[in-house]
């Protein structure tokens, strides 16, 4: 089977198997979404409104400046793999509960194990947190992060500010802009330093 058809086999699987409160309130599941082929892979922290209606993860205002940046390296977002931590969401779009984050966790590594991007980045902290809890995004943004992770074995991440939060604050959006323009020349690196 394709990758990508067996990506669709595991959120089918996951849809009826995940126990997460927030099915309850929400309108539906949103699982990861493009590229299973793609080198990376972007994690935000819950869908919202939109996401919750459309099923789809960044499809709203976040989504459309997650977008532009993407152009601005000369990617798609056909090309690449986005996903949440949380797949369901949450009531007022309320930060999610520990016991949220540990519901869709097997879920989250199964499909990053499939894909095994060369990097992952970080949509927000709350995604960073989930996998680096004593990190501090003010202080590791745009730096790459490395650590073993099971499925995954040794694994580089790229820390962002969410672009939910960077949109209406200028300091925080020109950081995102300038971090997010690190991707390419970060992908080369990890490539080039694989083939050593
Ligand atoms: N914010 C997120 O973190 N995820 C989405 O899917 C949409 C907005």
């Amino acid at each position: 089977m394709e990758k990508q058809e067996k990506l669709k086999t595991l959120h089918e699987r996951w849809f009826a198997k995940c126990t997460c409160e927030l099915k309850k309130t929400a309108t539906q599941a949103v699982p990861g979404d493009g590229n299973a082929n793609s080198p990376i892979v972007f994690i935000g922290e819950a869908p919202g409104k939109n996401e919750d209606i459309e099923g789809r993860p960044f499809v709203g205002t976040a989504g459309k400046f997650l977008a532009e940046m993407l152009e601005s390296i000369g990617m798609k977002r056909e090309d690449i793999y986005i996903t949440n931590i949380v797949k369901y969401r949450p009531p007022n779009n309320r930060d999610p509960l520990p016991e949220e984050i540990k519901a869709c966790e097997e879920w989250l590594a199964e499909e990053l194990a499939l894909i095994k991007p060369t990097l992952i980045v970080f949509l927000g902290r709350h995604s960073m947190n989930h996998f680096f809890p004593l990190e501090k995004i003010s202080q590791v943004h745009g730096k790459i992060l490395i650590r073993t992770w099971p499925g995954l074995g040794r694994q580089h991440f790229l820390a962002l500010y969410h672009p939910a939060a960077a949109l209406y604050n200028g300091g925080m959006r020109e950081t995102l802009i300038e971090d997010f323009k690190k991707i390419p020349k970060i992908l080369k690196k990890i490539e080039k330093d694989s083939e050593k």
